[in-house]
């Protein structure tokens, strides 16, 4: 992987280092800083982690300048117009797309683990009524580790394999329950003969005393949006999990870890943030005061679903989700939603903003994301939860990539320590 190097000089001393540089398939060159500070003593400061590659990985690849993404070198595009969730899952999970015969293996073996132990039950009713369901999330897919003691050997790929399946199998019969608890109707299992996305909605929305078949507009609309949910590289949720797994703990904790790092108004939780300030905004002639309102330095507000760390471009995915979200919309008879021509201005007149272009602000996948939850009668409470179930397959495959790497140690950042010196204690009557 190295192909040439870098030299550090310090100009006080004369010493230099050289670095090995490292290029992977596409992107920036990589500076090998690992033994840095034994070579001169001295840390590397890059808080945000803007400039610093924490791993190498193989499953998603993301050019930010010109608003590319690819999952295992294929354009999202590509897989948005042609497979389905499940599909993609096993594309980021192994490798390759599947063969016919291995799709089947595969969704059967997702298929004979949607359950959960009946004993969570009790377990969702601890939690208040209102409780919001990224809370419930957060506890339910943790404790999963307590029911699933044969296969939770972090080094037997086996064990990994199964966890894996587990996750992604139980993770929509998780996030349905909680939705169930919120609105005080009875928990519906699963139906294995369903399709991932139709199973779930089936789930959240049918009631025993009724035949529900879920819209296939809805169907179609739930594994789109998953797909470009799946994964997104080193963002935030999947760093946590990875770091979270470094120390070898269950996978189940890990992921719990990651849903919670999720929930974060600055990263999945700015699906719902949109939908409350588009509500908040409500009409068009508001739009301007919101504008100011996002680029006034002493006004915490931002535009929410807006902006990202890594796309300087319009966003692949927001792109997707605004074509589709005509479609759909229409598809479902709600073509006239004023929230969506609200976010179709309020982008037209961003983007024309001086402060937005210097900085390269453009929609990001969360600014019309909540515009399809929203018709097809999810609440915006659900939202990141349906951010949290497509990404755990991107979890899932960077936790398992991680944990076959033989290189994998256990992640430990350092610091740049700006506290008091060494100090004597002073005692209470002498404070
Ligand atoms: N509204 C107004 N100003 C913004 C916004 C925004 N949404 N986003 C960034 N800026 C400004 C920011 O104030 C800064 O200005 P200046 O250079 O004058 O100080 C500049 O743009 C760069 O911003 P930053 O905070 O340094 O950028 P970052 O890479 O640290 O943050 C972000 C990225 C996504 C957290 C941020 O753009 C943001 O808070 N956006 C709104 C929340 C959001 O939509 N999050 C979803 C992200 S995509 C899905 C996901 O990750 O889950």
């Amino acid at each position: 992987m190295t192909d040439d190097s870098y030299i550090l000089s310090d100009p006080k001393t004369g010493t230099q280092v050289e670095l090995p540089v490292h290029r992977g398939t596409l992107g920036a060159p990589t500076l090998d800083i690992s033994n840095l500070y034994r070579d001169t003593g001295m840390f590397t400061y890059d808080p945000g982690f803007v400039s610093t590659a924490s791993c190498h990985s193989s499953i998603t690849y993301i050019d930010g300048d010109e608003g590319v993404l690819l999952y295992r070198g294929y354009p999202i595009e590509q897989l948005a117009e042609h497979c389905s969730f499940i599909e993609v899952s096993y594309l980021l999970l192994n490798g390759e797309l599947p063969k016919p015969e291995q799709l089947t293996a595969f969704r059967s073996k997702i298929v004979h683990h949607t359950m959960v132990n009946e004993q969570m039950k009790s377990f969702f009713t601890a939690f208040r009524y209102d409780a919001h369901p990224m809370a419930i999330m957060v506890g339910a897919v943790g404790s999963l580790s307590a029911f699933y003691h044969d296969a939770l050997d972090v080094h037997d790929p086996e064990h990994r394999e199964l966890s894996a399946y587990r996750l992604i199998a139980k993770i929509p019969t998780i996030a349905a329950a909680s939705y169930k608890h919120n609105i005080g109707e009875p928990f519906v299992y699963p139906r294995n003969d369903l399709g991932y996305c139709a199973n779930l909605l089936r789930m959240m929305f049918s009631v025993p005393a009724e035949p529900y078949e879920a819209n296939d507009v809805s169907v179609r609309a739930l594994n789109l949006l998953f797909i470009l949910h799946a994964d997104h590289e080193q963002n935030a949720s999947t760093s946590t999990v990875r770091l979270s797994a470094s120390s070898g703990a269950n996978p189940y904790a890990c992921v719990a870890a990651g849903i919670a790092s999720l929930w974060g108004p600055a990263h999945g939780g700015a699906n719902e943030a949109v939908l409350s300030m588009l509500s908040e905004i409500g009409t068009v002639d508001n739009i301007g005061p919101f504008i100011d309102k996002a680029k006034d330095k002493d006004d915490p507000f931002r535009l929410m679903g807006f902006g990202h760390r890594v796309y300087k471009n319009y966003d692949p995915r927001a792109a997707l989700i605004r074509t589709i979200c005509h479609e759909v919309l229409d598809g479902l008879g709600d073509d006239a939603d004023p929230l969506f021509e609200l976010a179709l201005k309020l982008e037209e007149i961003a983007l024309q903003d001086e402060y937005f272009i210097e900085r390269k602000l453009y929609p990001n996948v969360d600014f019309y994301s909540g515009i399809i939850y929203k018709a097809l009668g999810i609440p915006s409470s659900m939202f990141t939860v349906m951010f949290a179930i497509a990404r755990t397959t991107g979890w899932v495959a960077h936790w398992m990539e991680m944990m076959a790497d033989p290189g994998q140690r256990i992640g430990r950042p350092r610091q740049l320590y700006d506290g008091s010196a060494r100090r004597d204690f002073v005692g209470m009557d002498k404070r």
